[in-house]
C-alpha cells in the first residue's frame, strides 16, 4: 500500500534534502509545502506591492501555484513562471514567514496540499503537515538539529549558490523564523506527540535517510 509521510520541523533541519532522497527511494512523490508558500512571497516581491495583509492575500487569491512533476525533479510554477531558483533568495526567505501567517493563503495551500496527497504515495515536508495538513498520515517525523547546525548547512546551501553572508546572520534569521513559525496563531510549527523525534546533528544525511526509511517500512 502507498503510504503519506510527514516530515515536519524547524528552519535547516534538512527536511528537503531527506524527504526527496526518501521518496526517490521509495518512489513516491515529493511536496514540498514551504516553495508553495515562497512562491507567494516570490510573486508578492516581483509584483513590488507593499507587503500589507491585504495586498499579500490579494496576490495569493489570484495566484495559480503549481509544483510539475518532470522526470524525477520537482518544479515550482507560480502562474507561468518557473520560480523554482527564484524563490531561495534572501529576499524571499525574509518575507515567507509573514506570508505564511495569514489564514487565507494558509486555506487556498493547504487544500492543494490535501489534493496532491490524496492517493497516498507521498512524502511531504513542512510545518503543520502531521499537525494539520494530513492528520491521518502513516508515518509522522518531526526533523530537527541544533541551530548551530542548521546555520552552518544554511551557509553551506547559500554558497554554493553565490551568496556568502555570515554565519550569524543567518542563525539570527532561522532563529527569529522559527520563533514566528512556532509562535503564530494558525497552524503553528508543533511536534504531535506521535511523531517520531529525529535529531540530525552531527549525523550524515545518508544515515538520515536510512532511519526515515526504517521508519516507513
Ligand atoms: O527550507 P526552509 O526550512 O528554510 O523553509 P521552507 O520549508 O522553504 O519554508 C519556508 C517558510 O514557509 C517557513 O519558514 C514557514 O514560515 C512557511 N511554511 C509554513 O508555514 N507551513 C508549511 N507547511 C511550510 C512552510
Amino acid at each position: 500500500m502507498k503510504k503519506t509521510v510527514a516530515i515536519d520541523g524547524p528552519a535547516g533541519a534538512g527536511k528537503s534534502t531527506i524527504a526527496k532522497l526518501v521518496a526517490e527511494k521509495l518512489g513516491y512523490i515529493y511536496i514540498d509545502t514551504g516553495a508553495m508558500y515562497r512562491a507567494v512571497a516570490w510573486k508578492v516581491l516581483d509584483v513590488g506591492v507593499e507587503p500589507t495583509d491585504g495586498n499579500i492575500v490579494g496576490i495569493a487569491e489570484k495566484l495559480d501555484v503549481r509544483l510539475r512533476f518532470i522526470g524525477d525533479a520537482v518544479r515550482v510554477f507560480a502562474d507561468d513562471t518557473d520560480v523554482t531558483d527564484s524563490i531561495r533568495t534572501p529576499q524571499v526567505t525574509a518575507l515567507v514567514s509573514k506570508v505564511a501567517q495569514l489564514g487565507p493563503v494558509r486555506a487556498k495551500m493547504v487544500e492543494l496540499q490535501r489534493k496532491m496527497a490524496a492517493d497516498g504515495g507521498v512524502v511531504m515536508d513542512g510545518r503543520d503537515i502531521a499537525s494539520n495538513v494530513l492528520p491521518n498520515a502513516d508515518v509522522k517525523i518531526f526533523l530537527t538539529a541544533s541551530i548551530g547546525e542548521r546555520a552552518l548547512r544554511r551557509w553551506k546551501e547559500m554558497k554554493a549558490k553565490g551568496y556568502d553572508e555570515p554565519i550569524e546572520k543567518l542563525e539570527a534569521e532561522i532563529a527569529a523564523r522559527d520563533k514566528a513559525d512556532s509562535e503564530r496563531e494558525i497552524s503553528p510549527l508543533v511536534r504531535v506527540p506521535e511523531a517520531v523525534l529525529l535529531d540530525t546533528t552531527g549525523m550524515p544525511i545518508e544515515r538520515v535517510v536510512e532511519k526515515v526509511m526504517e521508519l516507513c517500512g
